[in-house]
């Protein structure tokens, strides 16, 4: 099983997700270890509730973007990690920090990729007038929400839609897609290759979506 980490900035919904998948001793990543940024992540809790231990890394204990990222990777090298997985991690990873992992970190995004990188989704994607919306997980490369594609689901946009009611709707997929993608991922039969991703030991008619 594959020594996998999840960086969390908050509530924790899609670690907790995660944590439940690894839960099951077939399930080809262990989840050995939690790193927030923030004290007051709730996910730190769940975390240590399901027997997970969690450790805070905030910003301001290191004296640059750089610094922090080196604690981090020295954390997860204590933690023997092999994969990492962003979970809600909302802090942008230095390129050095993204490139040592490449490959080897994934992250959850709450839009279908390309569309809407960064924040408020969820707002933008009703201000446009989707129809469709969704969520995303991807391999992390230096450039902001831009890595190679592993899974994607799509959910409605309802005529009524409250953003609180559409993001609600794209975390249950997200809950589903990030397990599925962390297990291809663990298994091997996704990888990065030459910038994209490159799948192996799956049907054609597969689809990677939720
Ligand atoms: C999730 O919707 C995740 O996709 C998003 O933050 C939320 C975290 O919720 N991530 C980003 O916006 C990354 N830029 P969670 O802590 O309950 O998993």
């Amino acid at each position: 099983r594959k020594r996998t980490a999840i960086l969390i900035s908050g509530r924790g919904s899609n670690m907790t997700a995660l944590i439940a998948a690894a839960a099951n001793p077939d399930f080809p990543a262990e989840i050995v270890g939690v790193i927030s940024d923030r004290s007051d992540a709730a996910g730190i809790g769940l975390a240590i509730a399901r027997g997970i231990p969690a450790q805070v890394i905030p910003r301001a204990d290191h004296a640059s973007k750089e610094a922090h990222d080196a604690a981090i990777d020295a954390a997860l090298a204590g933690l023997g990690t092999e994969l990492v997985a962003l979970a809600g991690y909302m802090r942008l990873l230095t390129t050095p920090f993204v490139e040592k992992w490449q490959g080897r970190m994934i992250n959850i995004h709450p839009a279908l990729l390309p569309a809407f990188k960064g924040l408020d989704t969820h707002r933008r994607a009703l201000e446009t007038g989707m129809r469709i919306h969704g969520c995303t997980v991807h391999f992390v490369t230096p450039a902001m929400d831009e890595g190679p594609i592993i899974a994607q689901a799509a959910v409605p946009v309802l005529l009524g839609d409250s953003e609180d009611a559409l993001a609600a709707r794209v975390l249950k997929a997200e809950h589903h897609i990030y397990p599925m993608a962390l297990k291809l991922v663990a298994e091997g039969k996704a990888r990065m290759a030459e910038g994209r991703t490159v799948f192996t030991g799956l049907a054609e008619n597969d689809t990677l979506s939720g």
